[in-house]
């Protein structure tokens, strides 16, 4: 069944219904199927979009500008030092502005507040490319690898294990509470999320029949996993974290121990990008010579083992985000 979503917000999925999710997730199957038999769209027409980016971005911002150029739209790119954004002008201010050039807004940056007080003033669709808190956009391309893997959402076992305190801990934790996901952070009890998330996730998942658990122990956490979700142990903005971070979570490192502990041969792993997982980049280069790890949240194996689904994850966020744009455009 098709939603009107024309107008609407994407702060949080909490925005979102569970069918209204569902229709976003089938909305992405059917572009992605188009996309790949050759066949664009018009959707996006005559609309112009503003991407506004505080921190820097591969895939978030890929998917935006190759979405609405797929449906015929126009994506501007506006850097944190290309625009007044809270410096000499106001985030209300910049935002009634852009809201009466561009017909949608991205914002990806730090305070969540910013892309509330953006969502509230621009009169335009408005949509989180990542905040310091949630990560929407990112779990809609999740969910519909996991639906490509399994068939369905409900009923599965989704665990994320490392900062479970971070935007993509919160946001997964959103998303499986109210698609009726089964959800488990095994984390230690210091990168737990806040006590009044997980309150209102278990709210929403008494409603959708999801279970929410917190959990530091391993290997109750991970057994009968369908999925093993990880991130950076050290998000951005959070770069003076890295050695308490390193203490905390190399136990839970997802490594090829982790996926046997699952006691599940089909479990997928998951990984939202970027990653560290060799020494080839130089962030890599720099923690190995600083800490002497060659890989940190997950291991060189099992990022390229059969279990590992990272890309096409990254591809579904382009097929995910043209479905919010066409859907609330
Ligand atoms: N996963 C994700 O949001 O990647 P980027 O930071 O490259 O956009
Ligand atoms: N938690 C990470 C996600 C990157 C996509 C960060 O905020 O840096």
């Amino acid at each position: 069944m098709a939603y009107n979503l024309k107008g609407r917000n994407l702060l949080t999925l909490k925005d979102f219904s569970k069918e209204e999710i569902n229709y976003l997730i089938t909305l992405s199957e059917d572009l992605k199927s188009k996309k790949r038999a050759g066949i664009s769209g018009n959707s996006l027409a005559g609309k112009n979009i503003a991407l506004i980016f505080e921190k820097p971005s591969t895939r978030t911002r890929c998917a935006f500008a190759v979405a609405a150029k797929d449906e015929g739209g126009m994506p501007e790119y506006l850097g944190k030092n290309d625009i007044q954004l809270g410096k000499k002008e106001t985030v209300a201010d910049t935002a009634r502005v852009l809201g009466r050039m561009f017909d949608g807004i991205e914002f990806r940056g730090y305070e969540h507040e910013t892309v509330e007080i953006l969502g509230e003033y621009a009169g335009v669709p408005v949509w989180n490319g990542l905040t310091d808190l949630y990560h929407p956009t990112q779990i809609l391309a999740d969910f519909l690898t996991l639906k490509e893997n399994f068939g369905k959402l409900e009923g599965l076992n989704l665990v994320y294990t490392g900062d479970g305190r971070n935007n993509m801990a919160n946001s997964l934790m959103v998303g499986s509470a109210i698609m009726g996901v089964n959800y488990t952070i095994a984390a230690p009890k210091e990168l737990w999320p806040e006590p009044e998330l997980v309150e209102e996730c278990r709210e929403l998942a008494a409603e959708s029949g999801a279970k929410i658990e917190l959990t530091a122990d391993i290997k109750t956490g991970v057994k009968g996993a369908d999925a093993i979700y990880t991130d950076v142990w050290v998000s951005m903005g959070e770069e003076s974290e890295f050695e308490k971070r390193i203490e905390l979570l190399t136990p839970y490192q997802v490594n090829m121990k982790m996926i046997e502990l699952t006691e599940n041969p089909s479990v997928i792993f998951l990984h939202c990008l970027p990653a560290y997982h060799n020494t080839e980049t130089e962030n890599g280069k720099k923690i190995f010579e600083e800490y002497g790890l060659e890989e940190m949240e997950v291991t060189d194996e099992v990022f390229e083992s059969k279990y590992s689904k990272v890309f096409d994850q990254a591809e579904n966020r382009m097929h995910t985000i043209k479905a919010v744009m066409t859907a609330t455009l």
